[in-house]
């Protein structure tokens, strides 16, 4: 079996969302040989990324940056990591009012260090989430778990 990790915050529930879409798609009945575990970011430590090989990161957009949580679950797991994972296959959603650029440009400055290697292009979604962009997010689940059970990443 190959695990996959979704860590998110949500403060308001938009993110939420997109976390449920992604673990939907993920958990496609295509996928069989893919362990799915979803934490909120404050409950996610370093023990949950040496689960992992492969994660999706959801985050609103706060003042231009991920979510204080989100940040906060990285700094509290990059040392206790550091050396103990291979680079990990990865992918992001953002649920913003602007562009989410922000918190995107924040994210992969960041992953680049662990390292997490961004295998798929973010969903970021502006406003109202509309069923498109909960589509969007199931596939990125599925594109996630399908690569990992077929050994693409
Ligand atoms: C404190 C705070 C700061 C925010 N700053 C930004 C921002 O800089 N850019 C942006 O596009 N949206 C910003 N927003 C809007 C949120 O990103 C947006 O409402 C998002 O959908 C919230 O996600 P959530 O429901 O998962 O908490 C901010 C919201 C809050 C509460």
């Amino acid at each position: 079996m190959k695990h996959l990790l979704i860590v998110y915050h949500t403060k308001t529930g938009n993110t939420g969302r997109l976390a449920e879409a992604v673990r939907k798609g993920a958990s496609s009945e295509l996928v069989t040989e893919v362990e799915i575990r979803v934490q909120p970011a404050r409950e996610a430590g370093p023990e949950d990324l040496l689960w992992a090989d492969g994660l999706l990161l959801g985050t609103p957009e706060n003042f231009g940056y991920m979510s204080g949580a989100l940040k906060d679950f990285l700094d509290r797991t990059f040392y206790e990591v550091e050396g103990r994972i291979q680079p990990l296959p990865c992918a992001v959603f953002i649920s913003a009012g602007n562009d989410g650029s922000g918190a995107l440009r924040a994210i992969r400055r960041i992953a680049n260090g662990y390292p997490f290697i961004e295998v798929q292009e973010p969903v970021i979604v502006q406003g109202e989430l509309s069923s498109e962009d909960l589509n969007r997010c199931e596939e990125l689940g599925l594109a996630l778990a399908a690569g990992l059970e077929a050994g693409i990443y």
